[in-house]
């Protein structure tokens, strides 16, 4: 991709031009995690908690890291300078590198990391301004879906089952139960209470999922972390998506049918704000 400036185990180079071995295990068996972070005028925003679910997907898969995380966090910075991108998106991979074609971890297994700066994904303004919309889709991914893991099969087919019914995101529904976007989290508002699922093994622990949960709570914005049926969708009086590109996306329909009165909510467009100064407290500091 043009505008990439990739650091791959040291080498520094344009993205396109830096090369993995074909015998490495994130390319055979996307054994290897991730991590996605936004960079707003130059500063990665919530860098520390990206890196320290980094370190949790890695322990999730007994995957050593290569170095400390200070390391990665020197990188981060180091790499955001060189690309000399103000507004930018990092991008963080670790797999089990290289080795013959074994299922079984080799037995010095050598990670292949991977960090890459590059323009960050925008949405269209008409998205922004009107809100998106979600089509629901089984959830048939493992059970191990808190690990931030390169293994994204289920999720490119859901994301792509959505795009072809026009809708924006794809929402996964696991045994009746709402889970998450297939790359967001979801939320929703009843009676002035803004609602998400609980944090457990189906869901990604998002970083801004998190961050808007604790703006909310300093807004006096009541909020619960529960199941929600996928029967409470259409009593949903507003919803949003949380991730580190869509940041807070209002979402006014879902399969068809109308989020509340379709229009962008209260609390969504508030916590949209809030979000905003939250990101300006933070680089100010
Ligand atoms: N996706 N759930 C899933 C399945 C995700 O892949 C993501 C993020 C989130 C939101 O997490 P966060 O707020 O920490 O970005 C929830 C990244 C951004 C991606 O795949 O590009």
């Amino acid at each position: 991709m043009e505008g990439c400036l990739g650091w791959l185990n040291g080498e520094i180079g344009p993205l396109e031009e830096l090369r993995v071995s074909a015998d490495d295990r994130g390319f055979l068996f996307a054994d290897g995690i991730y991590e996605v972070i936004r960079v707003y005028g130059s500063r990665p925003f919530l860098l520390q908690e990206h890196l320290l679910r980094l370190a949790r997907s890695a322990e999730g898969i007994q995957l050593q890291l290569p170095f400390p995380l200070q390391r990665f966090a020197e990188i981060t910075h180091e790499m955001i300078e060189r690309a000399g991108l103000a507004e930018a998106e990092v991008y963080l991979q670790v797999t089990r590198g290289a080795a013959p074609r074994l299922l079984s971890f080799p037995l010095s297994p050598a990670p292949t990391v991977l960090l890459a700066v590059k323009p960050p994904r925008s949405l269209p303004a008409e998205e922004r301004k009107r809100g998106v919309s979600l089509a629901t889709v089984p959830d048939d991914r493992w059970r191990h879906c808190d690990l931030k893991s390169i293994a994204l099969l289920p999720n490119v087919l859901a994301a792509e089952q959505a795009h072809r019914v026009g809708a924006h995101e794809a929402l996964f529904v696991r045994d009746g139960l709402v889970a998450e976007g297939a790359s967001s989290n979801f939320f929703l508002v009843r009676q002035g209470t803004l609602i998400t699922p609980l944090a457990d093994w189906r869901i990604l622990p998002g970083v801004t999922r998190a961050i808007v949960l604790q703006l909310a709570r300093e807004e006096g914005i009541p909020t619960e972390e529960r199941d929600i049926p996928a029967s409470e969708l259409c009593l949903a009086e507003e919803s949003f998506l949380t991730s580190t590109f869509r940041e807070v996306l209002p979402v006014t329909r879902i399969d068809g049918s109308l989020v509340g009165d379709g229009l962008i909510g209260t609390i969504s467009a508030a916590l949209f704000t809030v979000y905003h100064e939250g990101i300006q407290r933070f680089l100010s500091t």
